[in-house]
């Protein structure tokens, strides 16, 4: 499991470890999305290690996959607004990092899944994209993972490596680092800091709860057809600007805290997934919007442990540097 001290990796090998019971050694080069915190309860499970190192180091990697049966790619730079100010992380994690592993497993013949994103289809005015959309990718982040998705694909359709491609749509839940709408607005809301919307704030996420990703990405693990992408996607469409009034509404705040700020360069539309074909494998979304983002609004004010930290350190710097103003 490579990128499991992150937001969604971490909610999978919960999931891994304690409902289906596997053995899992995760793999993370711990940047600062990746917080060792994040899998504090899992601390000397049995079945359960850690390594710590880089998916594009042939070394680290070949150290955490000896006596896998699989592997799972959740590992990535994963802020399109960092993509934005500096890419070149994401070329060197997306593609040389999935690469590696890429070889990796084909070395020892391992079922391989790539943990995707609805963003490589680009934005959608009307409709849904399904798998056989064209990637149409406006970042350098979606345009990265788009890459790094062509080259499993290559990897199944030239060795016949067993691959599967998940993407999923927006997640949110626990532990998502606070750079992301979500939580940044829940937390600037509880310290009664201002709620920054891009441009007109009209563009539209398909949300899905952490916990369905994990599990889909789960399902199409041990269902999924080799060489085959899937589409794992919310139940819930919402443009950006009712997100933030939810969520002013769940922390008892008011309207005047919104900002409209400069939009972000490129910025897509609406991203919508049509995802059928993973609901013939017999995966379906359980948590819908309304009652995952209380769940979630509620986890940030009650744990402050794991939020503190984050907000006292170079985030600091990082939302200075991106909002042009100093967090309260
Ligand atoms: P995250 O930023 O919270 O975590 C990424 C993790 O990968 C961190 O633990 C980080 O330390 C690790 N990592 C980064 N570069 C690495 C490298 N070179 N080697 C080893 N580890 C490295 O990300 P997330 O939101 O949990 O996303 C996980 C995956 O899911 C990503 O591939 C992302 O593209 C995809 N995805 C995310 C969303 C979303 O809404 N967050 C939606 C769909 C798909
Ligand atoms: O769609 C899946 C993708 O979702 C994942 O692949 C990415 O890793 C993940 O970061 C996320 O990308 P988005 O760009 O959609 O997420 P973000 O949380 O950065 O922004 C969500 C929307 O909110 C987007 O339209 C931009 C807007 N936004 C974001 C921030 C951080 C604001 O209006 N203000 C903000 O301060």
């Amino acid at each position: 499991m490579c990128g499991g001290a992150g937001f969604i990796g971490s909610h999978f090998v919960r999931q891994r470890t304690r409902e289906h019971g596997d053995e899992v050694a995760v793999l993370d080069k711990l940047t600062y999305a990746g917080r060792e915190e994040n899998l504090r309860d899992l601390a000397g499970a049995p079945g359960y290690r850690f390594i710590h190192g880089a998916i594009e180091d042939p070394d680290a990697v070949a150290a955490a996959i000896d006596g896998c049966d699989a592997v799972v790619n959740f590992a990535a730079e994963t802020h399109v607004d960092r993509s934005i100010s500096g890419p070149e992380v994401f070329l060197t994690t997306q593609m040389n990092g999935t690469w590696t592993l890429l070889e990796a497993a084909r070395e020892r013949e391992l079922r391989y899944v790539q943990v995707s994103t609805d963003e490589v289809y680009g934005s959608i005015e009307e409709g849904s994209f399904t798998e056989s959309s064209p990637l149409d990718p406006s970042s350098p982040y979606s345009a990265t993972k788009a890459g790094a998705d062509l080259l499993v694909s290559s990897y199944a359709h030239t060795y016949d490596l067993e691959t599967v491609i998940c993407r999923g749509s927006n997640n949110y839940g626990p532990f998502q680092y606070p750079e992301k709408l979500i939580p940044l607005m829940v937390l600037n809301a509880l310290h009664g800091d201002a709620l920054p919307v891009y441009g007109d704030g009209m563009q539209v996420r398909n949300w899905l709860y952490v916990e369905d990703f994990a599990g889909g990405i789960g399902h199409a693990l041990a269902y999924g057809a080799p060489g085959e992408a899937y589409n794992v996607g919310g139940p819930d469409e919402c443009p950006n600007i009712d997100v933030v009034r939810r969520i002013i509404a769940l922390t008892g705040r008011d309207e005047s805290l919104i900002e409209y700020v400069t939009d972000r360069p490129g910025h897509d539309r609406r991203y919508s997934l049509g995802w059928e074909k993973i609901r013939a494998l017999g995966w379906t979304a359980q948590v819908r919007f309304e009652a995952g983002l209380e769940r979630t609004a509620a986890w940030y004010r009650d744990n402050a442990w794991w939020w503190e930290p984050i907000r006292s350190g170079e985030y600091r710097a990082y939302y200075e540097r991106h909002y042009g103003r100093a967090l309260g």
